[in-house]
């Protein structure tokens, strides 16, 4: 963590939590909030519950994140979701490029890259994930291939610094319980600081740089006393608010 970027900590419900579950989870999260008086947090349930935990967050510190949405405004696009909807039902945030998403749902760079356009336009705050899979570590390629990534939105963000985040998750950490050592976890959050750096160096100072990929409320305190770690994007462990808030806490 650095002094000047506030730790954010994002909980992704993923495709869990109905709404009885969920909204007991999103208030037990408020009502535990002030315990990680150091951090920024964000719950990203299912589009579903998306409104009903809008008024359980209200009034609350805690941010409201959506997990996808489409890049048009509106239309004839069966099933999807606009960032203008988004932010109707009061979203702060959306997860873009989710490693899931770009395994499962065929999201490219360039899609994640005009995703992240629409939501900016529409006063979205996106977390926009990269990160190499197993077989791109083992190849060595795991600078080159998140440079790439993050090559496709760098000069999207730039034009507003500091409010898209970025979440670093290498996709074999991923509900793994495999998570990457500090090492291996600082060494491509400071490539991605220097990548920003290139473009502008105020862009380098202000994003915050998220970890994800099995984080716990036992290796928190490790990965987010990096010097280029400003927070996570939390998966299974987001599901406990117990354990969401210890994470949370653990940032300085
Ligand atoms: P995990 O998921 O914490 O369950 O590994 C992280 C994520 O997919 O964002």
């Amino acid at each position: 963590m650095s002094q000047q970027r506030r730790a954010l900590i994002a909980g992704n419900w993923k495709m869990n939590q109905g709404t009885s579950a969920g909204r007991e989870l999103a208030k037990a999260i408020v009502a535990g909030a002030s315990k990680a008086p150091n951090a920024d947090l964000v719950v990203s349930p299912p589009f579903t519950i998306l409104a009903a935990v809008a008024s359980d967050l209200a009034g609350s510190p805690v941010e409201l994140s959506a997990q996808n949405m489409h890049e048009k405004s509106g239309g004839a696009f069966t099933g999807e979701v606009s960032a203008e909807m988004l932010k109707d039902c009061g979203c702060k945030w959306v997860i873009l490029g989710h490693s899931e998403r770009r395994q499962y749902f065929a999201e490219t760079d360039a899609s994640v890259a005009s995703k992240t356009s629409s939501a900016l336009a529409a006063e979205l705050r996106p977390i926009v994930c990269i990160g190499e899979t197993l077989e791109e570590r083992e190849a060595g390629k795991t600078l080159e291939v998140v440079g790439r990534q993050l090559a496709a939105f760098e000069a999207i963000i730039a034009k507003q610094p500091g409010v898209a985040a970025i979440a670093y998750e290498p996709v074999w950490a991923i509900g793994t319980g495999k998570v990457a050592t500090t090492e291996q976890a600082q060494e491509v959050h400071a490539a991605i600081r220097s990548q920003l750096a290139k473009v502008s160096q105020q862009l380098a100072d202000v994003t915050r740089v998220l970890y994800g990929g099995s984080v716990k409320p036992d290796n928190a305190e490790a990965l987010l006393g990096c010097a280029d770690i400003d927070g996570a994007l939390v998966g299974g462990a987001s599901l406990k608010a117990e354990d969401f808030l210890a994470i949370a806490a653990a940032a300085r």
